[in-house]
């Protein structure tokens, strides 16, 4: 295991070690706040964030380990015309691993071709989110007890949504899961994700276009942004951005054990008064979001787990 670029870069094994390691940090923080001591993460953010940039810091200085970077291309030397390669093969020099988000699909795979420390897809483009699949499939292990035999709505922007991408193309390694995707016609899951994962999966799934026809039927519904910044014209934008509110109405007919998930940030698809409804986690995950991030991290460096096993090699 060196880079992540791609869930699928991971294999089943690899992903339970990587949720049972973050399941054992969540039991006992402090006992992981040495073992990255000395260690440096580069965070190469071409595209605004909250969560992710911040719960990889967080997650980092959390194992002890330190942190530098940019939150924009534009107080980075990409705005002076600098490559993708090139800026990967100079932070190498100054850190041990990279998380980068960029725009432009396939930028972070680029950087790993190029460097020689572990390099983590962010979010590249519309294509793919593998952290936050991560935090997805820890979420659902955490809240839902396992990560098979399940119903799971996705709904909002399919099309756009990177987060749904990898989540759909990682469930899709797990027996018994059942898709319905929730969308307007004009937002639907790509064709390369129905041709390339979904139809070549053990996953079944149907394509609607009303929530509440659905909603009775589902484990975890997993809701979307209308992904603004990847529309053509503000037009269209304005036209779909309300396709779906959650509501408590429209919550009235779900079970009482769904999951509601959102990767976040929220514009209006999820109404507030939502949040206080013991169904509502995606506050729950993005805190699941940095946990996952300290046991990727340690993963990629090979770090020993525990505090006493580094004081142990420090002894000999
Ligand atoms: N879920 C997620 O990627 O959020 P940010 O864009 O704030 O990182």
């Amino acid at each position: 295991m060196k880079h992540l670029i791609d869930p699928t870069d991971l294999t089943l094994q690899e992903i339970d070690d990587i949720l049972s390691l973050a399941e054992r940090i969540m039991a006992d923080r402090s006992a992981y706040s040495e073992v990255a001591r000395g260690k440096k993460l580069a965070t190469l953010f071409f595209e605004p964030s909250t969560r992710t940039r911040l719960s990889f810091e967080a997650a980092m200085l959390e194992l002890g380990g330190s942190v530098l970077g940019f939150s924009e291309a534009a107080s980075s030397s990409a705005s002076k015309g600098e490559s993708v390669a090139d800026t990967a093969r100079v932070v190498e020099k100054y850190a041990d691993i990279i998380a980068m988000r960029h725009p432009k699909e396939g930028a972070p795979l680029v950087a790993s071709m190029n460097v020689s420390i572990p390099v983590i897809n962010a979010g590249d483009g519309g294509h793919l989110h593998p952290t936050q699949t991560l935090t997805d499939l820890l979420t659902i292990q955490e809240e839902c007890g396992r990560l098979k035999d399940l119903t799971i709505g996705f709904c909002g922007d399919l099309k756009f949504g990177r987060t749904v991408h990898s989540l759909i193309k990682q469930l899709c390694r797990y027996p018994g899961i059942h898709f319905i995707l929730i969308s307007p016609l004009e937002l639907r899951v790509p064709d390369y994700i129905k041709e390339e994962v979904l139809d070549r999966g053990n996953a079944d799934y149907r394509e609607v276009e009303r929530m509440e026809d659905v909603i009775g039927k589902l484990d975890i519904l997993y809701m979307t942004r209308v992904q603004r910044e990847r529309f053509f014209n503000e037009e269209d934008y304005l036209r779909l951005k309300d396709s779906y509110i959650l509501d408590m109405q429209k919550l009235a007919g779900a079970k009482a054990d769904l999951k509601i998930l959102h990767p976040l940030p929220r514009v209006n698809e999820i109404s507030v008064e939502v949040d206080k409804d013991p169904r509502a986690l995606y506050f729950k995950q993005a805190e699941y979001g940095k946990f996952v991030r300290m046991a990727l991290m340690m993963k990629l460096l090979d770090l020993p787990e525990r505090q006493k096993e580094v004081a142990a090699d420090a002894e000999g």
